[in-house]
């Protein structure tokens, strides 16, 4: 056994997922309990069964906006003709998780709330988190505990669309090592949106601009730091443990901030950015276009042939995420010393029958918890023995 193999192990073999899992008003589940293994958990339905919402609910067991990236509101349970009015106002997911054998649990829920306004009321949704009964105010905390990546269908354009979701896709990568960088990027959007507010209003108040852009151009220079680390840490494992079967991705970052932080020391980007948003004033007024971490592009290459993703083939593609999937999974084994949960929805289409099957077998061998969607049965042989099958119909699972 090679040396990372053996060192995967090691961490693996602690054992990190979801034991037990229990939606309350969750989409289309009323109420639903599953009691999961540390494995592959295979589940499949026929459309619309319900596959991708179990995902969805574990995806909310960690920071951030689940993997459809919903509004609150829409994933409390809608309720069916005829149905009385229920007292419980929201969706909860709750759920016993263990992290390297440890035993935890996570619940989290939507609570609405009023608040008074000089005239009138509004009522605000938000999501609150419980870690061992106790409230949490810092989601990030719970990336102390669990991990989750996933891939969804929606996906499989990734490489094709504009770059907001490839930049999402890099950052959720980020937040695995880095738990400050969501804060970092929230608090960029929050002084972002500020500072356009404030000269699209034809405010004038330059020392008021000049210290939001040095905010901005503070935590800007930290955002792209810390792609540019993670970036980094994978290129290089990819370099020194290549897949013998999905192709070998270069990452690169084509972004104004994280360019200049190839040559440039940290504190000259920052003053660099900060008069490069000065500069960047008037064009508010004219188009939204503001250049610097906001716009930054997430590169992938299918290394061998030296092709930009966007140009390959559409299972190229597929392969070609699979392979960072894969090897981020690795590194957040190997460097935060847990295995995070993989959420594989319809993971094997645009696959062909080697690569479907060496993907499965890859996932059985790493020894940790991953949810695989399916429609159908048929091309799960491979982990016969080794994964939990469990089979939708109505909202039951069977
Ligand atoms: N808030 C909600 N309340 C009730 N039902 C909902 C809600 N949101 C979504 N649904 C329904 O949940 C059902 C299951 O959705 P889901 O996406 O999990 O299906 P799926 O099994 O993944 O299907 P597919 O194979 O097509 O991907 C759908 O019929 C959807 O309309
Ligand atoms: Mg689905």
């Amino acid at each position: 056994m090679s040396t990372l193999s053996s060192k995967l192990r090691e961490f693996t073999d602690l054992k990190s997922g979801v034991v037990r899992l229990t939606l309350s008003d969750f989409r289309n589940y009323k109420n639903l309990r599953i009691e999961s293994a540390i494995s592959p958990i295979v589940i499949t339905g026929e459309n619309g069964s319900g596959k991708t919402n179990i995902l969805e609910a574990i995806s909310f067991l960690t920071p951030g906006r689940g993997l459809r990236g919903a509004k609150l509101s829409d994933i409390k349970r809608i309720r069916r003709q005829n149905e009385e009015e229920s007292d419980f106002a929201g969706w909860s997911v709750a759920a016993d998780i263990i992290k390297n054998g440890e035993e935890h649990t996570i619940g989290t829920a939507m609570q609405s709330f009023f608040k008074e306004e000089t005239d009138d009321t509004h009522s605000y949704d938000r999501r609150i988190v419980k870690l061992d009964q106790q409230k949490i105010t810092q989601q990030g905390e719970l990336g102390k505990y669990i991990s989750a990546i996933w891939i969804t269908p929606q996906m499989d354009r990734l490489f094709l669309g504009g770059t907001q979701p490839r930049r999402s896709f890099l950052d959720r990568l980020v937040y695995a090592f880095d738990l400050e960088h969501a804060k970092r990027t929230a608090n960029f959007e929050h002084l972002y949106k500020q500072w356009i507010t404030l000269i699209k209003s034809g405010n004038n108040d330059i020392r008021w601009l000049e210290s939001i852009e040095a905010d901005m151009a503070s935590l800007g220079v930290a955002i792209a730091a810390a792609r540019r680390e993670q970036i980094a840490r994978l290129n290089t494992f990819v370099e020194q443990e290549p897949d013998d079967v999905f192709p070998n991705v270069r990452l690169e970052l084509d972004g104004t901030v994280e360019k200049m932080l190839d040559t440039e020391p940290a504190l000259q980007t920052e003053d660099f950015y900060a008069s490069h948003l000065a500069k960047q004033r008037r064009n508010i007024l004219y188009n939204d276009y503001v250049d610097g971490v906001n716009r930054t592009d997430f590169k992938v290459y299918f290394q061998k042939k030296n092709m930009p993703a966007e140009m390959c083939s559409t299972g190229e593609q597929k392969a070609l995420l699979v392979s960072i999937i894969l090897a981020q999974t690795k590194c957040q084994i190997l460097y935060k010393g847990f295995a995070p949960i993989l959420l594989l929805d319809e993971v094997t289409t645009h696959l062909d029958d080697q690569k479907r099957d060496a993907l499965l077998d890859k996932i059985r061998a790493l020894n940790l918890q991953a949810w695989i969607t399916s429609t159908g049965l048929q091309n799960f042989d491979i982990l016969r023995n080794d994964a939990q099958f469990f089979r939708l119909e109505n909202g039951k699972l069977f």
